[in-house]
C-alpha cells in the first residue's frame, strides 16, 4: 500500500514515526474510518466534521486545510486503487519526551492508510451476529474518537474466543455500545430505538444516517437507552458503522432475537441506506 504521513506519500514499509510520538506512549490521537464504495467515499462530510469536532476536544486543530483533507481522501483511493474497503486516518498531538505535561506547538502526526474489505457482500449480513454482554469500562468521553482502543480490543477478542462475534458494552444495566459500532433495536410495534447522542457513546455517522431514513421512510425513532434484557426481548436488533452500514445481531448472551434470524425491518433499513447513501 501507499500511505500518507504529514504530507509525504510512502510505500507503508517505509513510513516511520517517533518512538516519543504521544499517539504511541499515550494514546494522545484522534482517529476517523471512512468507508469507500466503488472508489467513492461514504458520507465524507459528516466524518471531516467529527473529526474536527474531536480534534477540538483534546485542543487540536485540522493538521491542514479542509478542501486539502478532501483532496488526500480522494487521492489516497486512487493511489491504491481502492474499489472497496476503507480510510483510516489517525492525528496525535505530536512528538516530545515523554512527559504527562504536553506542551503546546507540538508538529502533529498525521497518517493515513485503506484497508480493502468485502463491506457489502459481507457474509455475516445473511446470517448476522452473535454477541456476549461485558461491562462498559472505557473512559466517560466516548464522544470523542479517541485511539484508546484497548479495552474494546480485550473484550472483543476474549468474545471471538469464546465464539460470538461482537460485545455489547453495558453501563449502569443499559447498553451503550458495541466494540466499534452504535446498537439500535426494533420493537414489537415497530419503533427504532437507540440509545441517545451524550458522552457515553460516539456519535455515529452511520447512526445518524440510518435515524434520518427511518423517518424519512416512516418508521417511529425513540432516542434512549434500553438494557439486555430489553434487546433480547426486541423484535430485531442490529449495529451501524462504516465498516458495516447496517449489520443484523441475531443471538445476546445466547439468547437468540426473535427466531434467531435478520429482521425485515433490519433488512429494509440496510437496503434504504445502500440506496440512499451509495
Ligand atoms: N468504529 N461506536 C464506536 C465505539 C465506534 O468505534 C464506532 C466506529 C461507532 C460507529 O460510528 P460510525 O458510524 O461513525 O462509524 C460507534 C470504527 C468503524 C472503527 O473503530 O473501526
Amino acid at each position: 500500500r501507499i500511505v500518507h504521513l504529514n504530507g509525504q506519500w510512502l510505500p507503508e514499509t517505509e513510513a516511520r514515526i517517533s518512538i516519543f510520538d504521544r499517539g504511541f506512549l499515550f494514546a494522545d490521537a484522534i482517529y476517523e474510518v471512512t468507508a469507500v464504495i466503488g472508489g467513492k467515499l461514504v458520507d465524507y462530510a459528516a466524518h471531516a466534521a467529527r473529526l474536527k469536532r474531536s480534534l477540538h476536544e483534546i485542543g487540536l486543530g485540522l493538521p491542514c486545510a479542509e478542501e486539502q483533507m478532501l483532496a488526500l481522501h480522494r487521492e489516497i483511493v486512487v493511489r491504491n486503487d481502492l474499489k472497496e474497503g476503507l480510510i483510516y486516518l489517525q492525528i496525535s498531538r505530536g512528538a516530545e519526551d515523554r512527559d504527562f505535561i504536553y506542551h503546546d506547538g507540538l508538529a502533529p502526526t498525521f497518517v493515513m492508510f485503506t484497508q480493502a474489505r468485502n463491506v457489502l457482500g459481507n457474509p455475516r449480513i445473511e446470517r448476522g451476529l452473535k454477541v456476549v454482554t461485558a461491562p462498559d469500562r472505557r473512559w466517560s468521553r466516548r464522544d470523542i474518537k479517541t485511539t484508546q482502543l484497548l479495552y474494546p480490543s480485550l473484550v472483543k477478542t476474549a468474545a471471538h474466543g469464546q465464539g460470538a462475534d461482537d460485545v455489547f458494552l453495558v453501563e449502569d444495566g443499559l447498553i451503550t455500545e458495541a466494540s466499534g459500532a452504535n446498537v439500535h433495536i426494533i420493537d414489537r410495534s415497530g419503533t427504532l430505538i437507540t440509545r441517545a447522542l451524550s458522552q457515553a457513546i460516539l456519535p455515529g455517522i452511520t447512526r445518524a444516517s440510518v435515524l434520518e431514513i427511518a423517518r424519512a421512510g416512516g418508521i417511529p425513532v425513540e432516542e434512549r437507552g434500553f438494557s439486555v434484557a430489553e434487546a433480547q426481548a426486541a423484535a430485531e436488533c442490529f449495529l451501524s458503522s462504516a465498516t458495516s452500514f447496517v449489520m443484523p445481531v441475531v443471538e445476546i448472551d445466547g439468547q437468540p432475537i426473535s427466531d434467531g434470524a435478520p429482521g425485515p425491518l433490519t433488512r429494509r433499513l440496510r437496503a434504504l441506506y445502500l440506496e440512499d447513501r451509495l
